[in-house]
């Protein structure tokens, strides 16, 4: 793993656009597995500059969101669906139809897996995968348990995760309980991994994903067997580390 360490989030997020528009500049038909949250939201703003500027070309570019939650329309503001589009798909030249995004409306969830992951397959795997780190060590939604899901899988969230997503709703109680996410085989098989980490609710996480064993209970410290994981990470996350 390597680590880099950003002075600040305005830091982390340029150095981690700069790594993204390597990939997308490098291999413009790049699949990039994209992440929401709030920490990417840096980085999907300084992609769209540079794209405005004329410095980038989103045309030939497939994306694959990590995760989705189940039950929220792809229109409700609150869905994965809209967080993308509105920060980052709508502003770019991204073509719709090389943008993918587990679809958490499906009547049947395991067919709906099951396509997923065919569908990373067929587009040749992962070139590129960003991720956010959650204060409990998730990865996409992949959230602590007895062993790694390896597919993409329906998932109960957790209540640290709940409690951590209840600020992007008006009501705790309209929090998603289920989600729908990419498993650990198309993450970990991903060609390279960018993790980034912003403030001191990630130290934890942060330090046990970087430096602890490698436990189903820690999600991102599979990361640690991985040949090319960057970690971009400000003071804040890092001083646990
Ligand atoms: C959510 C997402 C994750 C994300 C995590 C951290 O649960 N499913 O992909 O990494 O939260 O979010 P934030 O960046 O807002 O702290």
């Amino acid at each position: 793993m390597k680590i880099i360490h950003a002075k600040d989030y305005n830091d982390l997020s340029r150095k981690a656009a700069n790594i993204i528009s390597a990939q997308v500049i490098l291999k413009p038909e790049s699949v990039l597995g994209l992440a929401t949250g709030s920490s990417p939201l840096g980085i999907y703003r300084q992609l769209i500059i540079w794209y405005e500027k004329g410095d980038l070309d989103f045309s030939a570019t497939t994306a694959v969101n990590l995760d989705e939650y189940c039950n929220l329309p792809p229109d409700n503001p609150q869905s994965y669906h809209a967080f993308m589009r509105q920060n980052f798909f709508d502003h770019i030249n991204i073509n719709p139809a090389r943008v993918h995004i587990p679809n958490g409306m499906a009547s049947d969830l395991e067919t709906e897996c099951r396509r997923y992951d065919q569908l990373i397959q067929s587009l040749g795997g992962i070139d590129l995968q960003l991720l956010g780190i959650g204060r409990n060590a998730h990865i996409g939604f992949n959230e602590p348990d007895s062993c790694f899901s390896k597919y993409t899988h329906k998932v109960a969230l957790s209540e640290s995760t709940i409690a951590a997503n209840t600020r992007f709703f008006d009501r705790e109680e309209d929090v998603p309980r289920q989600a729908i996410s990419m498993g650990m085989q198309a993450i970990t098989q991903a060609r390279k991994i960018l993790l980034i980490a912003s403030g001191p609710d990630k130290a934890d996480a942060l330090c046990a994903c970087c430096f602890g064993p490698v436990t189903p209970q820690v999600p991102a410290s599979i990361l640690q067997l991985h040949q090319d994981v960057t970690i971009i990470a400000d003071e804040e996350s890092l001083s646990k580390c």
